[in-house]
């Protein structure tokens, strides 16, 4: 890939497909630097709308719309912040010389279980959980009974956890099967079949992409480590440093290069990792831009991972990223589906020495929707935790 000079000679605008929270903060990040921010969504009035120079709402599986609105609008770079895009017109786009960050196939590869797996595992040979690519029932039962019960069903695309199915017995196969496809975006038909780990830990291993001197380099940040209840999917809580041995460390953080190395382009991924309870470290999977399980950064480390994708994106360095302090985030969930929500707790949550609250100013909620993030520091990441704990159980979104 050519690379190029700097991007910053001269007025520079970067286009958010996507604007969620992980939007919001880049699109800070960038206003920071002066550069013209654009903000696209599905809906109105989405995170990053509220601090974009502009906004549009369209439909981002329609390659038509995407292209039409690029071409108007010229971006420097497109930062693809969310993975239902139609990644068709991010390839054209790209070949028509626009900048797609960290870039097209990246983007088409992580939101595809199945050619991410043939990447990570059969590619590189990454150590992952044993799995096989199903197609239907019969397939389904076959592999079930080679992978051990309960196996866990995954459609080949769906985020955050939808569509995750476990099958528990021989004849659960055919009711998961359906209910993994059901789940699937944009009709997909093909389902990945996985063995059921017992998780000890999970990491986060945030690796960016940067040009220097018109070379590329590939740094990581310490490994983040989060949690979340066993079957809920909704982001819970975040913590950095990650308390595993440095053994673990260095293993994560290689399979993390060479899978990024292997993805290209320029920016951040939250490459994720699972350390399971007997000891095995595997690849997981890995987000081709910030991770929710990165907002920590925004205190922990001297430059979170929004500003070094901002910087990536746009051709600029970041030689190194610091953990300045043991913090912890711990996500706020809405409660109930409503529009223009109601918050309260702030006050009480904020007394807390070390706690700073964002929220994220969606307009309307469902339940689960993620609506703000508590960020605590601490001497120690038990304190931080706790306090961040503690802060977001106070406040209530309804
Ligand atoms: N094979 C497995 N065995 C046990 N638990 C698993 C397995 N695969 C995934 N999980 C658990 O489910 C979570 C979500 O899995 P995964 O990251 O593959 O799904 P996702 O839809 O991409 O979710 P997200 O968007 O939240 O990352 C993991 O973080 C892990 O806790
Ligand atoms: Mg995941």
């Amino acid at each position: 890939m050519e690379i190029g000079p700097p991007l910053l000679e001269g007025s520079k605008k970067i286009m958010l497909m996507g604007s969620g929270e992980l939007g919001k903060e880049m699109a800070i990040e960038a206003q920071r630097m002066g550069i013209e921010v654009i903000a696209v969504d599905r809906y109105d009035m989405a995170p990053a709308m509220h601090v974009a120079h502009r906004r549009y709402v369209i439909n981002m599986l329609d390659g038509n719309a995407i292209k039409s609105l690029v071409r108007r609008e010229g971006p420097d770079a497109i930062i693809a912040e969310i993975e239902a895009i139609d990644t068709g017109a991010l390839t054209e786009l790209e070949e028509e010389g626009f900048r797609v960050v960290p870039n097209a196939r990246a983007v088409k590869v992580c939101m595809n279980r199945i050619e991410l797996r043939r990447l990570a595992a059969e590619r590189l040979q990454l150590p992952t959980t044993r799995y096989f690519f199903v197609e239907d029932v019969d397939d389904v039962r076959r592999v079930c009974k080679d992978l051990g019960f309960p196996c866990l069903l995954k459609p080949e695309m769906s985020s955050s956890g939808h569509g995750h199915v476990l099958v528990n017995n021989y004849d659960d196969a055919e009711r998961g099967f359906k209910e993994a496809l059901a789940h699937a975006r944009g009709g997909g038909k093909r389902v990945v079949a996985e063995e059921y780990v017992k998780i000890g830990r999970e990491l986060t291993v945030l690796t960016y992409r940067y040009s220097l001197n018109n070379n590329v380099v590939t740094a990581t940040i310490p490994p983040i480590e989060h949690q979340r209840p066993e079957g809920v999917y909704h982001y819970i809580e975040s913590w950095h440093p990650a308390m595993v041995s440095n053994g673990v460390v260095e293993k994560a953080r290689e399979y993390a290069v060479r899978i990024v190395n292997e993805l290209g382009g320029l920016g951040i991924y939250g490459v994720e990792i699972l350390i399971t309870k007997d000891g095995r470290v595997l690849f997981s999977e890995a987000s081709p831009r910030p991770h929710d399980t990165g907002l920590v950064t925004l205190v922990s480390t001297n430059i979170s991972e929004f500003q070094v994708h901002v910087r990536s994106a746009l051709g600029l360095p970041t030689p190194e990223v610091r953990l300045v302090t043991p913090a912890a985030a711990h996500v706020i969930l809405a409660e109930t589906e409503t529009w223009a929500p109601r918050i309260t707790g702030l006050e009480e949550a904020l007394k807390i020495p070390g706690v700073q609250v964002r929220l994220f100013g969606k307009p309307f909620t469902y339940r689960y929707r993620r609506m703000g993030i508590v960020l605590a520091t601490g001497n120690t990441v038990q304190e931080a935790r706790e306090k961040a704990r503690s802060a977001a159980s106070l406040i209530k979104v309804r």
